[in-house]
């Protein structure tokens, strides 16, 4: 069997995740590729050596550049900060490497743009790591919409709530705090957050055309870990938006850190002509869904475990009845950009998918500046 040599930009949260998928995915899938951990990168050489030694990295680099030049890398993923995806996955195409990488696929629109035409350019395969399209019942209520369970589509709400960043005493940039940081993280809840919900509803329901948005920074300045001193916030800690689908679905989006008690609590609800559902990151095995064509004596919510083997995914995991969780979706998902790449393809989220999520982020941020509705630009 021929190898897939990867090299990882990043050790981090995400380093783990992605790692993981990369030891996972042959054992659970029949893949085309054996995949090799080759090559880990990050700057801190000692730090890099232990989580290559932890994972089973055959070398580091501490300069992505290097990494990238290597003629024994087939795949470059990028799992580093949002400022490192645009210059890392340009030079990564350029020569010719498959490349993943994290979302936001650009630190804007602008950065994922050249990032998408880099790769499209190169030929070469690419996905960015949404990974909640991976999740069993959101992959469930996807076949659900596309054979038309649910008619015409009236509403779409999501949220993404969290509650780590209520203290005026947290530091922003640095090391675990850069997503408070603009520069490095390009925009607050809209693309940290927020840019999850608005993949899975693209994905599931089409494109956006328009939006109209609120954020807020309630928090206004904090001590910069890098610098010392106490500069402006220029992220939003808070982000709400309306929207209107091509499709004509009216839908709400709302994503905060301040919502005391919430840690990662992304939900999600379509209400359709026959049929509604919700799904939560919770529990995140089952899907609530009500149907409006059951005999009327017994209509009611039903509450569905995803855990059988006809159900998406499940039937390379456990006997029925039993579940997995959030870890498997990564290794869904390099499962199935394995299988394609095999074929030249690329598999969705793909970065022009990415660039999708971008201009709705990009629009978000805008019209909460504006005050108006901004026309989303298609990708
Ligand atoms: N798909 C998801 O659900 C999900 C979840 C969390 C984070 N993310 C995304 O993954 C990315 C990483 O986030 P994280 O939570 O793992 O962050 P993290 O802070 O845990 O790790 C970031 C890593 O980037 C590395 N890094 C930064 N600059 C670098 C450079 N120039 N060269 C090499 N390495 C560099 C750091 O050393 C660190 O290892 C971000 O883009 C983030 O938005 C996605």
């Amino acid at each position: 069997m021929k190898t897939l040599n990867i090299g990882l930009v990043g050790y981090g949260f995400m380093g783990r995740t992605h790692s993981n998928a990369f030891l996972q995915a042959p054992r659970y899938f029949q893949l085309p590729y054996k995949p090799v951990l080759k090559a880990l990168c990050a700057r801190n050489a000692d730090r890099a050596k232990a989580f290559a030694d932890n994972w089973g990295y055959e070398s580091i680099e501490t300069d992505w550049r290097k990494l990238v030049e290597r003629k024994d890398i087939d795949l470059i993923d990028i799992a580093s900060t949002n400022d490192t995806h645009h210059d890392i996955a340009i030079a990564a195409a350029k020569a010719g490497k498959m490349v993943m990488c994290e979302k936001p696929l650009g630190r804007n629109a602008e950065e994922a743009k050249a990032m998408v035409a880099a790769v499209e350019a190169a030929k070469v395969p690419n996905s960015v790591w949404y990974n909640y399209r991976r999740v069993p019942a959101v992959v469930l209520l996807k076949h659900l919409l596309d054979e038309g369970k649910f008619g015409r589509i009236f509403h779409y709400r999501a949220k993404f709530l969290q509650d780590w960043t209520i203290s005026a005493d947290l530091p922003q940039g640095g090391e675990g705090l850069w997503r408070l940081d603009v520069k490095v993280a390009g925009s607050g809840v809209t693309g940290d957050l927020l840019a999850h919900c608005i993949d899975t509803a693209l994905w599931l329901n089409g494109s956006i055309s328009e939006v109209t948005a609120m954020t807020e920074t309630f928090i206004k300045e904090r001590k910069h870990n890098l610098t010392g001193k106490v500069e402006p916030v220029g992220i939003d800690d808070a982000s709400a938006f309306l929207c209107r689908f091509k499709n004509g679905t009216l839908a709400t989006f709302e994503s905060t850190r301040y919502a005391r008690g919430h840690k990662a609590l992304y939900t999600l609800e379509i209400n359709g002509e026959h049929a509604s559902a919700a799904w939560d990151l919770h529990d995140l095995h089952r899907i609530q869904y009500f149907d409006h064509k059951d005999e009327g004596r017994v209509r009611g919510w039903r509450s569905v475990h995803i855990t059988d083997s006809d159900h998406p995914y499940m039937k390379h995991w456990w006997v029925p009845g039993l579940q997995i969780g959030y870890e498997h979706t990564f290794i869904h998902q390099f499962a199935d950009f394995v299988q394609a790449a095999a074929e030249g393809e690329s598999i969705g989220p793909t970065f022009r998918d990415g660039l999708a999520t971008d201009y709705v982020t990009d629009a978000v941020l805008k019209s909460a500046g504006t005050k108006k509705w901004e026309t989303v630009p298609a990708a």
